[in-house]
């Protein structure tokens, strides 16, 4: 889907583990400003419900499972991240909803600039709108 991707990281494995750098701008293709990390979430509890105008993020599982529903105006699509190896990258204007998190699941997410709530878009309808003019 046009805006979204998955990016396989490196696995460094030995006989002690595996370790997944990232870097910003060398493994992701922004300059990571933010980070935050949602744990906890509650059986049938679905969250997002919005997309973003300028933000760029990319959400890693780095424990359990969870499926990620993304929308733009002319198709969807339903991921499931479950590889803490495997980042999903979300572009601008894309509706996502984040669901079936599995108990003890940590969805993990870098984000291209700081929280700002004015760059949310809360609202489907006009979300569409908004959205069918870029896709
Ligand atoms: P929100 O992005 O709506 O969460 P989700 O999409 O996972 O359902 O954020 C939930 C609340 O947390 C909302 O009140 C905004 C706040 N928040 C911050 O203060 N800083 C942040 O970096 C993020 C992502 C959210």
């Amino acid at each position: 889907m046009f805006n979204t991707g998955l990016i396989k990281f490196k696995d460094i494995t030995d006989k002690y583990g595996h370790l997944t750098p990232i870097e910003g701008k060398v493994d992701i293709p922004f300059e990571i400003k933010r980070i935050y990390y949602i744990t906890k979430v509650g059986e049938g509890v679905t969250r997002g419900f919005h997309s973003h105008k300028k933000l760029h993020q990319v959400l890693i599982c780095v424990n359990g499972s969870v499926k990620i529903r993304l929308k733009n105006p002319k198709t969807e699509d339903i991921v499931e991240l479950s590889d803490p190896t495997i980042g999903l990258y979300i572009g601008p204007y894309i509706w996502r909803e984040m669901f079936d998190f599995t108990e003890g699941s940590v969805l993990l997410v870098l984000a291209s600039e700081l929280y700002d709530e004015n760059d949310y878009t809360r609202e489907y309808d006009f979300y569409l709108e908004e959205a069918k003019k870029r896709f």
